[in-house]
């Protein structure tokens, strides 16, 4: 059947135009989707929330569900101050800004978040993107252009592989958290051609940490800049909540630091953090920092709230290993096969044999109370079906055994566990 949008306009020319449908290419995932729909499987991709209790609960399908598949890690959106600065920010300045950072976009509380976020990371520079996709894509493009390289992990996040088609630089992959193979990769390059690796702290699929003390001061003797996008790590690692280059001691190491309010911040936006001088001049030649409206006063005041709070979140952040490493531990002794052998970060990945399992065990939580996230390739590494969990600050340790419970009933009934 051909598309109706793909159907030239004037009828006259259909016997003579015989183009390819662009939907096509989609078929073979389009059908696969709807045999899975068509066995009686709810939607994993299309989970709506009708009530938000607080950073862990949640309506769905009517039912009180416990959040595990946020990626609210230090449960910031219903924090009493957050919600007043954004509230206060709403009467003072309105409901967006309707414009561009660089022509009508920049508002006193876009350079208070900067601000913050300076302080936050002891850096100098600090630049606000509208999400922490435009960051990457924003920075690694307008860095690394035609004839550079930028040298990055083979499971980075799609922001990153975005940043360098954009850019036209050339890309060159080594292989996931392999310091040997990052070393041959430099090896091969051309001393005297600009390098940029890219790399992030905690990978989001299976929730891994990076072994940063060891790549970037190769990146360095190799003459690379470094870039480390620490979304998934920012506010729970490192004394000061900086990320995994902070834990491991190498943040004086990193040139470019990028980052997102859609997690630990609890709102929205993105940045980039540098020590470097000539960070300022990006702000006029990066296309997705430019072409694109800023984010709205209420957005930007939630932030830098929450930025400051997570200055002083010690607490917190000692809670939420205990959350990470309590659930790990019980997971691991119902039997579940998990992607890393102990906690390393707030996500921790449940490993099933093939998609009916993984759907299966997916539905069986939801019917139980427990909404996870669904991953599958191409989104996951090496062809692996899972079940990602993430851990909130906020849930109690009561929640935790909740949630256990409910994994072993599910478990139990798809045959995931004996
Ligand atoms: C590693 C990584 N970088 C960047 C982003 C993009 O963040 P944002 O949601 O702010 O666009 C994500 C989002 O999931 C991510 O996982």
């Amino acid at each position: 059947m051909t598309e109706p949008g793909n159907q030239p306009d004037d009828p006259g020319e259909q016997a003579t135009v015989t183009s390819r449908n662009l939907f096509d290419k989609f078929e073979p995932l389009m059908q696969e989707r709807n045999r899975l729909l068509d066995s009686g499987i709810r939607d994993p991709f299309a989970i709506v929330m009708d009530e938000v209790k607080s950073p862990t609960e949640a309506i769905i399908d009517g039912r009180n569900t416990i959040l595990l598949g946020t990626y609210n890690y230090m449960g910031m959106t219903f924090d009493p101050d957050v919600i007043a600065a954004g509230k206060d920010a709403l009467d003072r300045f309105g409901s967006g800004t309707t414009g561009s950072r660089v022509l009508n976009g920049t508002y006193c509380g876009h350079m208070e978040v900067e601000q913050a976020l300076k302080e936050f990371y002891a850096m100098d520079h600090a630049m606000v993107f509208s999400t922490g996709y435009q960051a990457n894509l924003g920075i690694i493009s307008t860095l690394a252009g035609k004839g550079d390289y930028v040298i990055l992990d083979a499971d980075s996040h799609a922001s990153i592989y975005d940043g360098c088609f954009l850019g036209n630089a050339e890309t060159v992959r080594f292989r996931h958290n392999n310091v040997e193979n990052l070393a041959k990769r430099l090896e091969r390059l051309p001393r005297e051609a600009g390098k940029l690796v890219v790399l992030e702290g905690v990978y989001s699929m299976l929730g891994d940490i990076a072994p940063l003390d060891e790549m970037i001061p190769l990146a360095k003797q190799h003459g690379a800049m470094v870039l480390v996008d620490e979304a998934h790590s920012m506010g729970f690692f490192g004394e000061n909540g900086r990320g995994v280059a902070e834990a491991q001691g190498v943040i004086d190491q990193v040139d470019f630091i990028i980052g997102t309010f859609s997690k630990s911040v609890g709102t929205v936006g993105g940045f980039c953090v540098s020590n470097h001088a000539k960070t300022e001049f990006l702000r006029l030649v990066c296309r997705p920092y430019t072409f694109t409206a800023s984010l709205p006063p209420s957005v930007v005041a939630t932030a830098a709230t929450s930025i400051r709070k997570l200055m002083h979140a010690g607490d917190k952040r000692a809670h939420l290993w205990e959350n990470s490493k309590r659930l790990h531990k019980g997971l691991r002794d119902l039997g579940f096969r998990l992607a890393t052998d102990e906690a390393e970060s707030a996500i921790l990945a449940v490993l099933l044999d093939d998609q009916e399992q993984a759907v299966r065990m997916w539905q069986a939580l939801l019917e139980h109370g427990l909404y996870v996230n669904m991953a599958r390739p191409p989104a996951t590494p090496s062809g692996v079906y899972l079940l990602r969990c993430s851990l909130c600050a906020e849930h109690s340790s009561e929640q935790v055994d909740e949630i256990l419970a409910m994994f072993e009933a599910a478990g139990r009934a798809t045959g995931a566990i004996g």
